[in-house]
């Protein structure tokens, strides 16, 4: 790829931030989601890696679970053999779902053969509980079978991380939707402490005491949902919620930038200093996104503007992973600081 296709079109990566993680290592501030949401198909999805990456992205975030692992990895291929973007210049993260618990390292070798890659930069584990839901199911549907969080368990899930960054199959272990509790166990019997982890972040849902936790123990907090996902499947809406994206303090900042709503909650989520993952398979939304986070910073004002409009609002409640006995979605993020282990 030429540097004037760039300097026409997209952006220089370097231009983009990034954060460094305990490691030393640098991530891009900015990745692309690649979650359909039940709506994008997995090549629409692959297409949009190809692109976003020929217009200066570098990171993307991948999980088994999204089923679309094999259309990226062609696209990927593609990437690096004919957009001539070296590998190592490539942040690619994956998850194990949570029926693969107990055999992580044949679902990291999966997801990796599926990708096309020899190394994963980051392997999340996507939940921390090991129930397992049919892909697209109704938000009232449950697996008879479902835990609570057992920190035995895993621990033991844990190790097959840990194991995978000892041989060199990863490079960074980390953890998703994960809560301070469940965070202080694990650090302390960790032999490799997270890297990352991945939770839900947007104007509308801060998260500050978790975001504050994770950075003092040096996680880097990378924020799913940045834009407070308007296309999120059905059965993750409720009556309830908020729309970032529609908020005057939102709209009003947008207005002076003359850029969509959407891109002031991605440019506020790299500047308050962690890393968004915004998904998008439409070329004027991701580079726009792009273009805006590559830009001038909103000002000191607007950051403290936006940090006062938290609603606590959680989009993604994650109903699906009760167990039985649990009263409600609450159970499952802790909120009282106790882990919830049986029904109230
Ligand atoms: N670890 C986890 O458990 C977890 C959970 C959820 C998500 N994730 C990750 O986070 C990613 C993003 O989350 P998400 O898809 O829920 O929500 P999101 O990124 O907040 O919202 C995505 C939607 O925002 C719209 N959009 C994106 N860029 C835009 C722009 N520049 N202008 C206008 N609209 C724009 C698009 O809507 P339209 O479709 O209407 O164009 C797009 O579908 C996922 O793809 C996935 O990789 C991880």
């Amino acid at each position: 790829m030429s540097d004037n296709h760039l300097q026409q079109v997209g952006v220089n990566p370097e231009d983009v931030p990034h954060v460094t993680l305990a490691s030393g290592a640098k991530i891009p501030s900015l990745g692309l989601g690649t979650f359909g949401s039940d709506r994008y198909s997995g090549t629409q999805i692959a297409q949009a890696v190809k692109d976003a990456a020929s217009l200066g992205y570098r990171h993307f975030d991948c999980a088994s679970v999204y089923r679309n692992e094999a259309e990226i990895g062609d696209a990927l291929r593609v990437v690096t053999e004919e957009l001539g973007i070296p590998r190592n210049d490539l942040w690619i993260t994956s998850k194990v779902w949570n029926d693969c618990h107990d055999k992580v390292e044949q679902a990291c070798r999966e997801s990796m053969r599926d990708l096309q890659v020899d190394y994963l930069d980051l392997y999340l584990v996507h939940w921390p509980f090991p129930n397992y839901h049919a892909p697209g199911v109704g938000v009232d549907a449950r697996d008879p079978h479902a835990v609570p969080y057992i920190h035995e368990q895993f621990m033991r899930t844990w190790r097959q991380m840990e194991h995978l960054q000892k041989i060199g199959l990863v490079r960074h272990i980390g953890t998703s939707n994960m809560t301070i509790p469940k965070l202080q166990l694990l650090l302390a019997d960790a032999n490799i402490p997270p890297a990352v982890n991945e939770m839900e972040l947007h104007p509308h849902f801060q998260q500050p005491a978790l975001y504050k936790f994770v950075k003092d123990h040096h996680i880097v907090p990378v924020g799913y949902s940045p834009i407070g996902s308007p296309s999120r499947p059905d059965r993750d809406r409720t009556p309830e919620d908020t729309v970032d994206m529609e908020d005057q303090v939102i709209v009003s900042i947008a207005d002076r930038l003359g850029v969509h709503p959407a891109v002031v909650c991605v440019k506020w989520a790299v500047q308050r200093g962690h890393v968004a993952i915004p998904f998008s398979v439409k070329r004027s939304q991701y580079l726009a996104t792009l273009k805006g986070v590559a830009g001038a910073p909103l000002t000191h004002q607007e950051m403290e503007a936006i940090a006062a409009i938290d609603k606590n609002n959680r989009l993604i409640k994650g109903q699906v992973f009760l167990w039985p006995g649990s009263t409600s979605w609450e159970d499952l993020w802790d909120i009282d600081g106790n882990i919830k282990s049986v029904s109230a």
